[in-house]
């Protein structure tokens, strides 16, 4: 039986219900980009519900929020008061995140003011609360600023550190919004595992991931592919970079945008694939094959575009090996100590196919999911079994990759001790 830990209840709701997140928007010009933030949870299946200020409806109206999220929305604990709002929504929610957090909505949070519906939320959540501040660089240092938000984090809150940049008018400085795609990608690994997922625990630890799919050309314009998104590889890169790791990821025909911090080393084939990974990983402490690797190429490249002569039938097709670049790492294994982790698409009989395959390529984990027309490839999600070496095994239930990715550093950090 697979047991849901309380983490990954959060993160698909209570009883499969969406998780619910309170989007706190207080009184500064970046409320225009928590909109974007919005779209995000609401898009992956979140019950959003957004709280914000009185100030911050100067810059974005109800409206907006009313219609991106689905739900009414007030700032004031005035309304629909036999619904009790001022608790009701910070007690039954998963996650409360404040985008953007203003100087005056972290000195009131830090305070313990219940001055309106926000604050009264934040009071009530006892859930993990993330706050993204936004201000002009002299209000970030200010020490009241600075005393307000250390009194927040000894609290367990997460506060993001607020981007360098260009900020509102000509000055830039300390203090500008973070990109919201960043802010999305942390509150879901605090839904997923609570404010502790923030530890870095990979600092220090160079990891070397490969992802997508390889290509095999046959000629100029044809090749031989596979439908990998690449997204599980992206989501491991993404996470380890979260626990700190330095992050080289080999990606094979990706469309997706390189995640902040790593760095990326763009390959097509199989043989470009494998020249990139053993160079890689010679000083990696983690090396994870998510790519899918072709197994066999055209026996010849033809030069030009292969033409279809009338009448005649064509030829067939001559295929030789790839290299197994997950073999041969764990036959050779470059750095004593490594962790080398596979990943196994199989059809049926998922398991004994993935310990027969585990044993073969000589790893120490090995990811095995079930592939098929409709499943895995291009989803956000993923459900799969981590098979280990000393036998161990850890399911984790159907959910985002991103929590497989994280569930993945978890075993490979304990055997890095
Ligand atoms: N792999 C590799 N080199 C290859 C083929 C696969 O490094 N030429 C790696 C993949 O990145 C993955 C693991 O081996 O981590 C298993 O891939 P999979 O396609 O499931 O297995 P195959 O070895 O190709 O075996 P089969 O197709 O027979 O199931």
């Amino acid at each position: 039986m697979v047991e849901q830990t309380q983490a990954e209840q959060h993160e698909h709701g209570r009883g499969g219900e969406a998780p619910r997140v309170v989007l706190g928007v207080s009184g500064g010009i970046a409320a225009y980009k928590a909109c974007e933030l919005l779209r995000r949870f609401a898009e992956s299946g979140h019950d959003v519900q957004v709280v914000p200020t009185a100030s911050a409806l100067h810059f974005v109206g109800a409206a907006t929020w009313s219609a991106l999220s689905g739900h009414p929305v007030s700032e004031q604990v005035w309304e629909s008061v036999h619904e009790v709002p001022h608790v009701r929504i910070g007690q039954s929610a998963d996650l409360v995140v404040v985008a953007p957090a203003t100087a005056d909505l972290l000195a009131r949070a830090a305070g313990g003011l219940a001055d309106d519906l926000l604050t009264n939320t934040l009071l009530t959540a006892r859930c993990p609360v993330v706050f993204a501040p936004a201000m002009h660089t002299e209000m970030w240092e200010h020490p009241a600023t600075q005393e307000n938000v250390a009194k927040l984090r000894s609290r367990g809150a997460v506060v993001v550190e607020p981007d360098v940049g260009r900020l509102t008018g000509e000055d830039s400085g300390k203090g500008r919004f973070p990109d919201p795609a960043e802010i999305f990608a942390l509150c879901r690994r605090v839904l997923a595992r609570g404010p502790e997922a923030l530890v870095p625990d990979l600092a220090g630890r160079h990891v070397v991931i490969s992802a997508g799919g390889t290509r095999e050309p046959l000629d100029p314009v044809r090749f031989l592919g596979n439908r990998s998104s690449g997204k599980q590889g992206y989501a491991l890169a993404r996470t380890a970079a979260a626990r700190g790791a330095r992050v080289t990821l080999v990606a094979a025909n990706s469309s997706l945008p390189a995640p902040a911090g790593v760095e990326v080393v763009e390959v097509g084939t199989a043989r470009e694939l494998r020249a990139a990974m053993v160079s890689a990983a010679g000083e990696a402490d983690a090396v994870v094959m998510a790519a899918a690797v072709a197994d066999f190429r055209p026996a010849e490249y033809a030069a030009g575009k292969i033409k279809k002569r009338s009448g005649a039938e064509p030829d067939p097709l001559a295929l030789v090996r790839n290299p197994d670049v997950l073999a041969e790492l764990g036959a050779e294994r470059p750095r004593e100590g490594q962790v080398l982790v596979g990943f196994a698409a199989e059809t049926d009989d998922v398991l004994a196919h993935g310990r027969e395959k585990l044993r073969a390529k000589g790893c120490d984990l090995l990811v095995v999911n079930e592939v098929g027309e409709d499943r895995t490839f291009g989803s956000e999600e993923n459900e799969a079994v981590v098979l280990a070496a000393d036998g161990g095994e850890t399911p984790v239930p159907y959910g985002p990759k991103e929590t497989l990715a994280e569930r993945v550093w978890d075993l490979v950090a304990e055997r890095l001790g």
